[in-house]
């Protein structure tokens, strides 16, 4: 099993990204929430360092009792990671992109140890 050291907790806790070399794929380490995600840094449309982008709730509609859209805004519970060159969302737990769904960023295996982060391999 691989094993690659990311960073302490408390420097992904506070908001730093990591980005770093697994398997010889560029992924890009942060935390959210108080979660940790691992993710290719590469966008699956043009290839774009996705890990760059900014994170915000999915649009959701909100609807009257008859169905009619009353507005637009953004989920508090379904957090999207937004590519910075053309704007591809991605779920943040997942890794699905929002506008192919089935189609996943490639997402890597998290483990802490005593306040060590590392990513690893999944076998
Ligand atoms: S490269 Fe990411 S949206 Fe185009």
């Amino acid at each position: 099993m691989q094993k690659t050291f990311i960073a302490k907790i408390e420097a992904i806790e506070s908001g730093q990204r990591f980005l770093a070399k697994f398997s010889g794929i560029e992924i890009v380490v942060f935390g959210h929430k108080g979660q940790i995600f691992a993710y290719e840094n590469r966008c699956l449309h043009q290839g774009g360092p996705v890990g760059e982008g900014m994170i915000l709730g999915r649009v959701v509609s909100v609807l009257d009792s008859e169905k009619r859209l009353v507005r637009e805004e953004f989920s508090e519970s379904e957090d999207q990671l937004i590519c910075p060159w053309h704007g591809w969302a991605y779920s943040l737990q997942t890794g699905e992109c929002a506008g192919l769904r089935g189609v996943y960023l490639k997402k890597f295996e998290i483990v802490n140890e005593k306040g060590s982060v590392y990513v690893q391999s999944q076998s």
